[in-house]
Order: structure tokens, then sequence, then C-alpha cells
């Protein structure tokens, strides 16, 4: 019997606010390049997302470019995953809106990441801070993408997705791919190193609290051992709040070179957390500096960047007038004659 087997499509994104973290690296970037091989793969800068907050032209130009090198420098290939930046492809926008009229404000105003952006002091709360999460269910509806590989704090969001995905389909008829989240069992929520019961974030961590992807190696070194730790000795893994400092070493550590907590545990029991610090700093550098190198060298060849982009942005288009013609279809809206 003939089957008909399709390509599971996976999807991400990530916002080109501030240098990349080890954070982003571990929580869903090692899973876009593990799943790239098996899906029709499609990661995006999602620079739309990133006007939310104010952000400098020149700036953001130059970051959003600089997160697409660095999406090739960590292993993601061209050849095989769709490599595109969010607003060059027509869809986005449009889909969100016709999502939009099918989310309530009550949904929006549940979203922790709006609570906890507009609960800081000073914080400019705009209109597309509160729909940036319908904006994000268009990303993902618009390709009609299966998995969404993310880490924890974006669970959320992607539950969001899946429930405006459902409403759609049982409004009108069945459209969506119901998405689901693919988050890591470990690392999904790398913590700040100098406040290791805050998330570590490209802008609301302090500079010594994160490590960024293109950090120089000695910078690196020097944020890992001034980590906050404890009073203890122990290189333990607990759940207790003042063991955070160490969890969060250890789960990087873990991550990065492949090693079970457990055996980490058991390879420094006795140690004292200057060694452990130090054998972590060399494992960080040693991660990260050909994917700086790798990045230094793409970002002086912008030719190359710029077919990536095109040749991404072409793929990506194709995909999203289909569904977006088909969206507009299902609701009434009335089509042109070919
Ligand atoms: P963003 O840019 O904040 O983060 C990109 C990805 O990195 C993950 N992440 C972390 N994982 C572990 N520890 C951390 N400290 C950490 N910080 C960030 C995030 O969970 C995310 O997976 N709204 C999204 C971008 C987006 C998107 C999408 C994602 C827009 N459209 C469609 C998936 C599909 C965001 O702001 O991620």
């Amino acid at each position: 019997m003939e089957e008909n087997i399709k390509i599971k499509t996976i999807l991400s994104g990530i916002k080109p606010t501030g240098q990349l973290t080890i954070g982003n690296y571990i929580g869903a970037m090692k899973n876009f390049i593990r799943l790239q091989d098996d899906y029709d793969a499609l990661y995006m800068v999602v620079d739309l997302h990133a006007l939310t907050v104010p952000q400098d032209p020149k700036e953001l130009r130059q970051k959003t470019l600089s997160v697409i090198a660095q999406y090739i420098a960590v292993g993601l290939d061209p050849e095989k995953s769709t490599l595109f930046i969010q607003s060059h492809v027509t869809g986005h926008t449009e889909l969100a809106w016709v999502l939009g009229c099918l989310t309530g404000l009550g949904e929006l105003s549940r979203m922790t990441q709006f609570k906890d952006k507009s609960a800081k002091p000073g914080a400019n709360i705009n209109a597309g801070l509160y729909t940036y999460p319908i904006l994000m269910a268009s990303d993902i509806l618009l390709y009609n993408a299966d998995l969404v590989p993310v880490g924890d704090d974006q669970k959320q969001h992607v539950e969001l997705t899946r429930d405006i995905a459902i409403r759609f389909n049982h409004r009108y008829s069945d459209t969506f791919t119901v998405p689901e989240p693919v988050i890591p069992k470990s690392g999904a929520r790398i913590m700040d190193l100098q406040d290791p019961l805050s998330k570590m974030g490209k802008t609301d961590s302090g500079e010594s609290g994160r490590i960024a992807l293109i950090d120089d190696p000695a910078v690196v070194a020097k944020r890992i051992k001034s980590a906050v730790t404890d009073s203890g000795t122990e290189i333990i893994y607990s759940d207790k709040d003042e063991k955070a400092g160490i969890r969060n070493l250890l789960t990087i550590y873990s991550n990065l070179s492949g090693i079970q907590v457990a055996d980490l545990e058991a390879k420094y029991a006795g140690k004292g957390y200057g060694e452990f610090k130090k054998d972590l700093a060399d494992i960080v550098t040693q991660s990260l500096s050909p994917i700086k190198q790798k990045h230094d060298e793409l970002m002086k060849n912008k030719d190359y960047l710029d077919e990536v982009l095109r040749n991404g942005a072409e793929k990506a288009q194709n995909k999203a007038w289909k569904m977006l013609s088909k969206v507009y279809r299902k609701t009434g809206l009335v089509q042109l004659k070919r």
C-alpha cells in the first residue's frame, strides 16, 4: 500500500534585540541544528518582533544580519534549512490581523512575558508588545509548522498559538496544523550568572550576567569565574534556591560537554568551586570560539549573506502566499479570478 508521507515542518525564530546568549543556544538553537536534517526546517530572524521595544535603525540592521551569521556559524546549513528575515516575507502581519480577530484580550493579558515586561519600571507598553503573541502565532501557522523548538519562556506563546489554530479550524474548517513545542529536558531556562533566580536574557540581564555566543574568550572566562555561587562547597544539582548558581553552571557544563550531570557531580566530588569554574570556562570558550570565528568571517561576506537571505525569502514567500490565500478564501474574503 502506498503511503503519502509528508515531511513535517519545523519552524522557529529569534529576536535580534541584542547579542544571542548561551541561553538561546542551549535552549533553542541546539534543537534547531539537531532537527534540520529530518524536517522541512524554517528558521527566521524576527525583526518585526524586535520593534516592540525602541531600536536604533542602524544597530537593528547590524544585529539582524549578525543573527543570520550566527545561525550559520552554529551549524545551520542554508542548503538544508530555510533561513530568512521575517520582514522579507509578506504574510506574517496580514495573517496576524486575521488571527487577532480570533484572540481575546483576556488571553493576551494572561501572557506572563507581557505581564513581566509591562511591569518593569519605565516600561514602554505599546500595542505591539501586547499583540506580540498574535504575530508569533502567525509566524508559526503561516507555514503550518508541526514542531516549534523553543526555550521554556516561549511555551505559553506556543500554547496560545495552538488555541488560536484550533479555534480557526473549528470556526471555518480544518486549515492549520496544531503545532507542538519542542523544549529540551535540560537547559530550557539558562539563568543569569549574577542572579541565578532570573533568566539569562539578551537585554534584561546585565552584561556580567550573560555570555554572548560571540563574546571574546577572555570575557567569557571572566564571567564564568565571577558567576554567583553560594557559601557552601558542594558541586551538586539541587532544587534549593541557594544552589541555583551551581545548578545553572552544572546545566551549562552538561549541555556544552555532553557529560551527564550525575557524572559531573562524581567528577567534582570533594573538589572546589574554583577548579570547577576553571574547567567550565575552558569548555565554554572551546565551544564558542569556532562560532565567533565563523560569525566574524561571515560578517565580512555580506554578498554571501545576501544570497542566503534572498533564497530563504523566496522559499518562505512561496509557502506564505499559498497559506494566506487559503486563509483569505476560507474566511470569506473575495478573491480575484486568475
Ligand atoms: P527570543 O528571541 O527571546 O529567544 C530565542 C529563543 O531562545 C530561547 N531562550 C532561552 N532558552 C533557554 N534559556 C534562556 N535563558 C533563554 N532565553 C531565550 C527562547 O525560548 C527562544 O526559543 N517570541 C520569540 C521569537 C519568536 C518565535 C516565533 C519563536 C517569534 N516568532 C515563532 C518560535 C516560533 C522570542 O522572543 O524569542
